[in-house]
């Protein structure tokens, strides 16, 4: 896979951190904790990869304030620098449901950029590294791992939600079930919440 060694993607999030502070860091690192796990229980995953893409997912979010615009951001980000299976997942972490409205907060993309997003949700098909972080960024709080539940509700108390809100949270759930039936254990189990 094309995504940077444990020790550069650190040393990536570390600089990012300096740039713009703030929980989003922490959230990172948990999700990173969260993906590894999940993989280390999947035997065709990649323990290494998989904690990597979660340390990344919201890199973009080193340019400062933004709401949709930090997908585009890490994934161009990311892109510079060839990483591109990193790349994909700055955009598709955001998207368990593929239409870019399902987007909770604002959209502060350009037109141009907004037919991007859209045209790449649409076109690409989800693999199990895609489909991990998303699950991984809903149970990752910075604090630590948490229920689904809690992290769903959380970000649709911060940001509202849409007619897309409970299609989205369908997803989310196939995605739970999907990956315990691949661990042979729950969710609940795996991280004793
Ligand atoms: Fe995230």
């Amino acid at each position: 896979m094309k995504v940077p060694s444990i020790s550069k993607a650190e040393l990536m999030l570390h600089e990012a951190s300096v740039m713009n502070p703030g929980l989003w860091v922490k959230h990172n690192q948990v999700a990173a904790f969260c993906a590894r796990r999940i993989a280390e229980r999947c035997s065709d995953l990649d323990n290494d990869s998989a904690y990597v893409l979660g340390l990344l997912h919201d890199i973009g979010r080193r340019f400062g304030e933004g709401d949709l615009i930090h997908t585009l951001r890490g994934y161009k980000y990311m892109i510079e620098s060839y990483y591109v299976d990193s790349a994909r997942i700055c955009l598709t972490h955001s998207f368990p449901y593929k239409d870019l409205q399902c987007y909770e907060g604002i959209n502060d993309c350009t037109n141009n950029e907004t037919e991007f997003l859209s045209r790449y949700i649409k076109r690409i098909d989800y693999n199990d590294y895609d489909r991990l972080i998303q699950l991984a960024d809903a149970i990752s709080d910075p604090e630590g791992p948490c229920i689904m539940e809690k992290r769903l509700v959380n970000v649709v108390m911060r940001k509202g939600f849409n007619e897309f809100t409970i299609l989205k949270w369908k997803e989310f759930f196939t995605l739970k079930e999907y990956f315990e039936a691949k661990m042979r254990c729950t969710l609940d189990e795996l991280f004793r919440f």
